[in-house]
């Protein structure tokens, strides 16, 4: 198209609230958010995170209340993470029938039904190394560890959760996964994947949160390396190979290019997960009143939802739901 000016004039589209609603090609909705929640076994009073005001440990007999308030705010989904009494060499408080996770998906699902409960299928918060596999030689062994998240997966659709999230990026994980919740006659159960998850500094306050920090070295020899783009929709496409039903990417806002370019090459649903240190930065800054917390917490979600996330799992999804009710954003 030729600069035509002064016939077109983009700023006539722009002139009133009722034409930039009408003109705006995303929008953001409850249905698409997903609240992570850290279930604690350890605590009987709701835990605050320091370094991420707003978010709590939940204990157990705290739960109900929670799933009242969030749904009433709107959320339809949750993402469960467990803090368990004991950790040990091989997490087995990951895959326990009574597991911290595995009985809060049953809480839940008695208090509503109706909430989606989406469960983190990983180690690290069950080792008492906190990496998140199976540990020989000072590295986490592959396919060990598979053997492992599946039990952890089967033992979450048992309690009733509705979709699980394997993170530890060990290769193989999702079809392992999907093998097992299928013979165990979990077909119905869907995977979202943690497709490309980076070896990420934004992780820090998660680890405050969880306690799940690794106690020698570092998640490099699993997790991504943030300098590659390309590797990471090898990743993906391996997962959609593998039986995934959505792909995610995490963090979020340092790889809008990856959720970008995801979107262009595959037909999948794609989930992005706006992630603790991303949180916290917005939580500090707001604080201090050096940004308009609200409106910056709106513009942040709405670039993911722009760079082509379909789901967007975050901290903020209690605020959003709220904000989005009274919102003339636009
Ligand atoms: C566990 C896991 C992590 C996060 C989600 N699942 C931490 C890690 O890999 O160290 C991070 C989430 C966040 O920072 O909000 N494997």
């Amino acid at each position: 198209m030729s600069s035509n000016f002064p016939r077109t004039r983009p700023r006539r589209l722009r002139n009133s609230m009722a034409i930039r609603k009408m003109m705006a090609e995303n929008k953001l909705s409850s249905d698409d958010l997903v609240y992570p929640m850290f279930i604690s076994e350890k605590t009987t009073v709701l835990n605050p995170i320091e370094s991420m005001p707003g978010i709590f440990q939940v204990p157990l007999n705290k739960l109900n209340q929670e799933i009242q308030d969030i749904s009433r705010k709107g959320i339809n989904s949750v993402l469960l993470f467990g803090l368990p009494n004991d950790k040990d060499a091989m997490g087995s408080g990951a895959y326990a029938e009574n597991g911290v996770v595995q009985q809060a998906i049953r809480l839940i699902k008695k208090e509503n039904p109706n909430l989606y409960v989406i469960t983190d299928v990983c180690l690290c918060e069950y080792t008492d190394h906190g990496h998140c596999g199976v540990i020989r030689d000072m590295d986490v062994v592959n396919d060990e560890t598979l053997g492992l998240l599946t039990k952890t997966a089967i033992s979450h659709a048992i309690s009733g959760a509705d979709m699980v999230a394997p993170s530890a990026m060990m290769d193989g994980q999702v079809s392992a996964i999907r093998e097992g919740l299928d013979k165990a006659d979990f077909s119905g159960v869907s995977i979202m994947a943690y497709s490309a998850k980076y070896a990420s500094s934004f992780y820090g306050p998660f680890r405050e949160a969880a306690e799940s920090a690794p106690q020698f070295g570092d998640r490099l020899t699993y997790q991504m390396n943030f300098a590659n783009g390309r590797e990471a929709l090898r990743e993906i496409r391996m997962d959609i190979e593998e039986g995934a039903d959505i792909i995610l990417i995490k963090p979020a806002l340092t790889y809008l290019d990856v959720i970008s370019q995801a979107r262009e090459d595959f037909n999948c649903v794609i989930a992005a997960y706006n992630v603790s240190g991303e949180y916290s930065m917005v939580k500090a800054a707001g604080n201090n009143g050096w940004i308009d917390e609200s409106k910056i917490i709106l513009e942040i979600l709405t670039s993911i939802k722009r760079a082509g996330a379909d789901i967007i799992i975050s901290y903020h999804a209690k605020d959003v739901c709220e904000l989005l009710k009274n919102s003339e954003s636009c």
